[in-house]
């Protein structure tokens, strides 16, 4: 019984309203080709349970560190816990050395990833004696990378290098050898997965320049907002690798969880090697009970438990399964584009799918994102995720054969 009275539904006009709109939602789900979110989330067991449960009216909100112990506020901390570990194995993190968090999005997570990156170089730079001017970290980032690891140097003020990139979107490393400063400490955000085209930055690469010129203190963070979900479970191993901590030493990672990881609301993971937030400040936050090292307070605590739903729902073998078949249906697609004469780019172990840009009917009913590129021209993308099917991507690829045939453009 509620303290004061209220109504459970809207009235009958307004629920009419919002029906109709679940329906024109719902009619549409699998035309959203351009943008990385699974249309098959596969949660109606989860918001079952919270029904069930009558948790669905119970407000869960996580604060603060996830692997704190004593704490009295209703929160699911046990559960995010075991998402950020089931994670960080997947990352090839050692079992006792990583910290972590659920993040509000993939831009919180990269949020985290340079702040924590900053406050760790200026600590290095502290311990190595070096003076205020030379002490401060540069952020190197490829301009293929997401806008936000750039819009968050700004908001940081931290001196931004932006790293050409060649057309492919890969990092070019001579563009990133001639800008790294040898004096001063160096924040690299690595994409493993640039947005548009799907490239992933060469960390051995990127790491043969840093032994080269060898700048005082050095921090890695990896941008792995779609591929996070995947590539742990690729059959390649040289693939697999590239997201392996223990074979790659970087320094965090952030993931969106509603990229492939499939959550249906903006979520994000980050994780770090456990060292990491030591390096933070240390001042305390008292009515939170102690030294907090996330930037923002609050988060969803159902966040956790969904995550959690999702990843003991799925198994390494569901994951596994996804993988190879979006990696399929990458391939088919890709094909399929060629045969008809759509010029198409994907990068390696990508399922994003560049194109010349077809017709704005075709990119409007696929709500397909748009580029342009100084080399490639005018281009489209579509991010093959969970949800493509044989058929799917034949109405696509048929779709956009017959807009080429009205213009008289298909090569024969
Ligand atoms: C490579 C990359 N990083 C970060 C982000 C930002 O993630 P979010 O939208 O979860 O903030 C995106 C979003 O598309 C992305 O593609």
């Amino acid at each position: 019984m509620k303290s004061v009275s209220l109504n459970t539904f809207p009235p009958k006009e307004v629920l009419s309203e919002l029906n109709q709109f679940a329906e024109r939602i719902v009619g549409r789900e699998f035309h959203q080709m351009g943008y990385p979110f699974d249309q098959e989330v596969n949660l109606h067991g989860f918001y079952q349970w919270l029904i069930e449960t009558k948790l669905c009216d119970v407000t869960l909100i996580n604060v603060g560190d996830p692997f704190k112990t004593e704490w009295d506020m209703l929160e699911s901390d046990e559960f995010e816990r075991r998402c950020l570990g089931f994670l960080a194995r997947s990352f090839g993190f050692p079992e006792d050395d990583f910290w972590g968090v659920l993040t509000n999005g993939g831009t919180d997570g990269n949020m985290h990833g340079v702040y924590f990156g900053r406050k760790y170089l200026e600590d290095a730079a502290r311990s190595l004696g070096l003076s205020s001017e030379k002490g401060k970290p540069i952020l190197y980032v490829s301009s293929e990378a997401h806008y936000s690891v750039r819009k968050l140097g700004d908001i940081l003020q931290i001196e931004t290098r932006m790293i050409d990139a060649h057309p492919m979107g890969q990092m070019d490393i001579d563009d990133f050898r001639v800008k790294l400063d040898p004096e001063r400490p160096a924040l690299v955000v690595i994409a493993i997965g640039g947005t548009f085209k799907g490239a992933i930055d060469d960390q051995e690469a990127i790491e043969k320049v840093l032994n080269e010129v060898r700048p005082p203190a050095v921090y890695r963070h990896l941008d792995v907002a779609l591929f996070g979900g995947y590539l742990p479970w690729v059959d390649d191993e040289k693939f697999r690798n590239i997201l392996n901590q223990k074979a790659r030493g970087f320094d965090s990672l952030a993931v969106s969880g509603h990229k492939f990881l499939a959550m249906n609301e903006p979520v994000g993971i980050f994780i770090c090697r456990k060292d990491v937030p030591n390096h933070l400040h240390s001042y305390s936050v008292p009515y939170l009970n102690g030294v907090i090292p996330t930037i923002s307070c609050s988060r969803s605590g159902f966040d956790a438990l969904k995550l959690y739903w999702r990843i003991t729902t799925t198994g390494e073998d569901g994951f596994r399964r996804e993988t190879a078949h979006v990696l399929k249906m990458t391939e088919l697609l890709e094909k399929r584009l060629k045969e008809v004469g759509v010029k198409t780019w994907v990068n390696p172990c990508s399922t994003t799918v560049c194109m010349e840009r077809p017709a704005p009917e075709i990119v409007h009913k696929y709500a397909m994102a748009c580029g342009e590129d100084p080399v490639l021209g005018k281009l489209a993308h579509v991010v093959v995720m969970q949800f493509f099917n044989e058929e799917l991507i034949e109405e696509f690829v048929l779709d956009i054969e017959q807009t080429m045939k009205v213009k008289g453009e298909r090569i024969d």
